[in-house]
Order: C-alpha cells, then sequence, then structure tokens
C-alpha cells in the first residue's frame, strides 16, 4: 500500500477527519559505516521505501497514534507530555519527537496521526528514522511551525537519543529529511555540511536483506560506539586537539595503538580508515571511476567485517556471492550492522538477473529466501498533496 490516497481513506473512516499528509524516506549507506558519531563522513541516500503520516487535529486533548503496520490504536493526553518516558513500544518514535517539540517550547494540541511504512523493520534502512521524521513533518504542520531539513534532523535524532534511548548518530535522520531524487549525499557529520552526488543512470542500488535481524537499542551498537569513544580518549590524551575520531590518523593508532584495548584499537582502525574511504568513494563516483567505486566498497565491507567485527556470517556470505555474478560494481554491509541489508551497485542492465541469481545463491546457501529490492535513490521527506 504504498499509496497516501489509501492511507488518507483509512485516516478519515478511523478519525472521522480529513488529514494532511506527509512521506519521509528509509536509506541506504552506500559507504562511511560508524563514523556518523565520529564526526566523519558517510554518503547515504534515500530510497522509495517510506513511512507515511496522515494527521488531523482534534479538540479533546487527546494524541491518537494509530498504526497500520502493527493495526494498533493508542491514545494519550496532551497533559502528560511533559513527562512521558519511553515504554519499548513503537509508540516510543512518535512520543519523542513530540516530547522532544514540546521541549523546544512549543504549545503541542490535539491530534489524530495515522502511520504506514514499506521500510523493512530492524534492516539497517532506518525504519525508525523515517517514522521519526514523518511525524516530526505532521506534528509541525498541525502547531503550524518549521524547521529547516538539517535542524529537523536534528530534533529526531534527539528523540532517538534522548527519549527511545537509542545512542545513534544524525546519518539517519539527516537523509531522510534532505535525501534528493537520483543523488547520494557526502555529509560531513561534524558541521552538516553536504554535497549531493548523482548517482550515474546505469548504476542500480540492489539492496539484498539478510533477513537477519539487529537491534540499535541495546546490544552490540552501543559496546562498538563505547569502543570508539575509549580509542578516541587515548589520542586526545595525547593530542588534546583530538576530540573526534575525525581528527584522528592511521599514525596515532602506530604511535598510542598499545595503550588502547585490543577491541578499541581495531574499532578505531575501521573508523579512520572507513573516513578516508568515504571521501575518496565521492570523489570517485563523481569522476565515474567504477573500478574504484567497487575497489572501496570491498575495502570497506573487510574493514567493517574484520576491524569493527560489525558484520555477521549472512551478511558476509551476501557480499561474498554477489562477487561472482555479472553486472556487479561493488557490495558492502549497509547500516548499524550485525545483519540487515548488504547494498549492491549493479550495472543497471543487469539488475534484475543479478538479483535473482544473488537471491537463489544465498536461498541455496542459508536455506533463508533473501528479499532483495532493486531501489531508487528518492526526495527526502515532505509534504504529499
Ligand atoms: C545506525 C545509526 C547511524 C549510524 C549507522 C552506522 O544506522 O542510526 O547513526 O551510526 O548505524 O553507520
Amino acid at each position: 500500500m504504498h499509496n497516501h490516497q489509501v492511507l488518507k481513506s483509512m485516516h478519515r473512516a478511523r478519525f472521522n477527519a480529513e488529514p494532511a499528509l506527509f512521506v519521509a524516506p528509509g536509506r541506504v549507506n552506500l559507504i562511511g559505516e560508524h563514523t556518523d558519531y565520529a564526526e566523519g563522513f558517510v554518503m547515504p541516500a534515500a530510497i522509495d521505501f517510506a513511512t507515511l503520516a496522515a494527521i488531523s487535529p482534534r479538540a479533546d486533548g487527546k494524541i491518537a497514534l494509530y498504526s497500520e503496520n502493527y493495526g494498533e490504536e493508542r491514545h494519550f493526553d496532551v497533559s502528560a507530555v511533559p513527562t512521558m518516558k519511553a515504554s519499548k513500544h513503537w509508540t516510543d518514535y512518535p512520543l519523542g519527537v513530540v516530547s522532544i517539540l514540546a521541549g523546544e517550547g512549543h504549545a503541542i494540541p490535539g491530534f489524530s496521526l495515522s502511520l504506514w511504512g514499506d521500510v523493512p523493520l530492524g534492516s539497517g534502512l532506518s525504519s525508525s528514522a523515517a517514522l521519526e521524521v514523518a511525524t516530526a513533518l505532521a506534528v509541525l504542520s498541525v502547531i503550524k511551525a518549521s524547521y529547516p531539513g538539517p535542524q529537523l534532523a536534528r530534533l529526531c535524532q534527539r528523540a532517538e537519543n534522548e527519549f527511545v534511548g537509542s545512542s545513534c548518530g544524525i546519518m539517519d535522520q539527516f537523509i531522510s529529511a534532505n535525501g534528493k531524487k537520483d543523488h547520494a549525499m557526502l555529509l560531513d557529520c561534524r558541521d552538516l555540511s553536504f554535497k549531493l552526488a548523482p548517482i550515474p543512470p546505469h548504476v542500480a542500488l540492489v539492496i539484498a536483506n539478510t533477513m537477519v535481524k539487529h537491534s540499535v537499542v541495546g546490544g552490540d551498537y552501543p559496546t562498538r560506539r563505547a569502543e570508539v569513544e575509549a580509542a578516541c580518549a587515548v589520542i586526545a590524551s595525547h593530542r588534546p586537539g583530538v576530540s573526534f575520531l575525525r581528527d584522528a590518523t592511521v599514525d596515532d593508532l602506530e604511535q598510542w595503538g598499545s595503550e588502547m584495548s585490543h577491541e578499541s584499537l581495531k574499532r578505531a582502525r575501521h573508523v579512520i580508515t572507513e573516513n578516508l574511504r568515504t571521501v575518496a568513494f565521492a570523489a570517485a563516483l563523481e569522476k565515474g571511476d567504477m573500478n574504484e567505486v567497487g575497489r572501496l566498497m570491498a575495502e570497506a565491507h573487510t574493514s567493517y567485517s574484520q576491524d569493527f567485527e560489525g558484520s555477521c556470517m549472512e551478511a558476509d556470505a551476501m557480499v561474498e556471492l554477489a562477487q561472482e555474478l555479472p553486472g556487479l560494481i561493488g557490495a558492502r554491509l549497509t547500516g548499524g550492522g550485525f545483519g540487515g541489508c548488504t547494498i549492491n551497485l549493479v550495472e543497471q542492465s543487469q539488475a534484475k538477473a543479478f538479483a535473482q541469481a544473488l537471491g537463489a545463491l544465498y536461498a541455496g546457501q542459508f536455506g533463508i529466501v533473501p528479499q532483495i529490492h532493486i531501489c531508487h535513490a528518492s526526495d527526502g521527506a515532505r509534504a504529499l498533496s
């Protein structure tokens, strides 16, 4: 049902009110993994999987949240917003956004919000960012306020960090809010400056879901982030100017790596080299040097898998199996890690055959039928008419 007219009719029938409609996309990251919270570089694209939001005001002081995906409607009192806490439920994401907006001084009115999305959950394609950004646009429309895209992304990241309790960086919310059709984005996570890079028309984005799920809340993501930050603290004790690994070099690791835990040293090596690869990848894509693009993706995957230990057997196999197939430019695990999806850049003319063959090989090896999607880089969040 990637159709906002359907969501509109459902909202009308459920809440007896005419809604305004908004969409926010998920994303795929081409390269630059676990670099965002080190103030480094990332290169994602918004994709044509998205969350749709339909919103209408209500006069009874309630917030009604309905998710078509969960088939569930919940009600909350507007007066309770200032003291709300996360409850490990899907409503945490929209309520987190409302809570951050309230904290910014906006008076929150009652409203009914219907949500539906097709971003596969927990697969590294940022379903939560899409949900947050769609909610933010919808709620802002009711309170008649707006923010420029970068600030909108920051507010949604804060909803996730401060309310939901996940220590994610800025990448997902930023690309969901600011993506551009047919483009990837080189984002500098230090100052949020960015450069849009056209994806050449002969290149297809083939996203292969290992069907193995990961979770960013709790678990391995915060552990990795802490290891990265511990490595940075060691370097900073010698070079006080280094407050994030963005400023560190491979030489720093050679000099002071022995003072770090074995894990921290490896994680830091991934982050430092990944930043260099991401900038080099953007330059290679701009030049149309697809050999270099592919080489950097392969190197990035090895680094993510071996130094960062953010991959898993299924994702490594998905990347490995792709290497044999005609049309491949480059493949790597995308997103937060520990499962989820690989991104394959593939010659457009061979993308369908590639997707079929990869699916068959993976199913043959694991007995799991993967979902493989040929995606397109899409525009960022916006109102729909
Ligand atoms: C998740 C987080 C992002 C980023 C990636 C890893 O998607 O939400 O902020 O850290 O993992 O690159």
